[in-house]
C-alpha cells in the first residue's frame, strides 16, 4: 500500500497546479460539454465500442466533429511550452470497475513516431477531458519514471468537465483506491474520457503503443455520433 497525499484543489474553479499536472475545472462550456456527453457515452459502450484508434486534428484546420471542436477550446490552456504545436491526437476511453485492472495501457509514456526522424518521440504535452465525476480510477504521474518515489507521485480524480495536463513525457497509469489507499472505493460509474495529446508534428503509428493505430483522419465513418454536420449533411431530420 502507498499513500499519496490528498490533492485539495480539486473543487476550486480556477486552475490549480501540482508540480507536474495543471487542472483547470469547468473547462468547456455547458452545452459543448453536453454535446460531448450526449456523443461520447454512447459511442464508448461496449457493446457498441469497435476500434481503439486515436484521431488527427491540425489545429485551425476547421473541427469535423466535436472533439476536434473541444480542442479548439482547450487550446486556450494551453501552457506557453506548447507553442509550435501543430494539432492534436485524440481518443475516447471508458473504464469500468476495478479502474487500475480495467487501464489497459498500465504504466507507460504516450508516444509515437516522428516522420522526419522516424524515431519515437513523446507528444509536449498529454492531456485528458473528463465527462464523467468518478471518485476513483486516479490518474497518477510519476515523475521521475517508474521507479518514483512515493512522495513524488502527483494525481488527479476524474471530475466532470475536469481538463487535466502534464509534459507528454511523464510516466503515468490509471490506478484504484484499492491500490493506491488501500481501501477499496465504493465508486461503480463508468469512467469516460477524452484524451488529447498535442503534438509539434503528426506522428505515426508507434509499435507497442496499445492502440490499434493512431491519428488517422476522422472521416465520420468511426464513431459517426460526433460528426459535426456540413453543408448538405443536416442529420437534425428538420423539413422548415
Ligand atoms: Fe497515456
Amino acid at each position: 500500500m502507498v499513500s499519496l497525499p490528498i490533492n485539495a484543489n480539486l473543487t476550486r474553479k480556477a486552475v490549480s497546479l501540482t508540480k507536474h499536472l495543471t487542472i483547470i475545472s469547468d473547462a468547456l462550456q455547458a452545452d459543448a460539454l453536453q454535446s460531448l456527453i450526449d456523443a461520447v457515452v454512447p459511442a464508448t459502450d461496449p457493446a457498441q465500442m469497435t476500434t481503439n484508434a486515436s484521431f488527427w486534428y491540425t489545429l485551425g484546420d476547421g473541427p469535423r466533429n466535436i472533439v476536434d471542436s473541444a480542442a479548439e477550446s482547450l487550446r486556450q490552456y494551453l501552457p506557453e511550452f506548447t507553442e509550435g504545436v501543430v494539432g492534436v491526437e485524440w481518443w475516447i476511453g471508458r473504464i469500468n470497475p476495478p479502474y487500475g485492472d480495467n487501464f489497459p495501457y498500465g504504466l507507460h509514456t504516450d508516444w509515437g513516431i516522428n516522420p522526419s526522424t522516424k524515431r519515437g518521440e513523446t507528444p509536449t504535452l498529454s492531456s485528458i477531458l473528463y465527462l464523467t465525476s468518478v471518485n476513483d480510477g486516479a490518474l497518477v504521474l510519476y515523475p521521475e519514471g517508474e521507479e518514483s518515489p512515493v512522495g513524488t507521485l502527483e494525481y488527479v480524480l476524474p471530475r466532470k468537465n475536469l481538463f487535466a495536463m502534464f509534459s507528454g513525457n511523464v510516466t503515468h497509469n490509471v490506478r484504484s483506491r484499492k491500490d493506491v489507499w488501500g481501501i477499496p472505493g465504493d465508486a461503480a460509474q463508468a469512467r469516460i474520457s477524452i484524451q488529447f495529446n498535442w503534438w509539434k508534428f503528426r506522428p505515426t503509428t508507434a509499435t507497442g503503443k496499445n492502440l490499434a493505430s493512431i491519428s488517422v483522419d476522422y472521416n465520420g465513418t468511426i464513431f459517426p455520433e460526433l460528426a459535426i454536420a456540413g453543408p448538405g449533411q443536416d442529420r437534425s431530420g428538420s423539413c422548415g
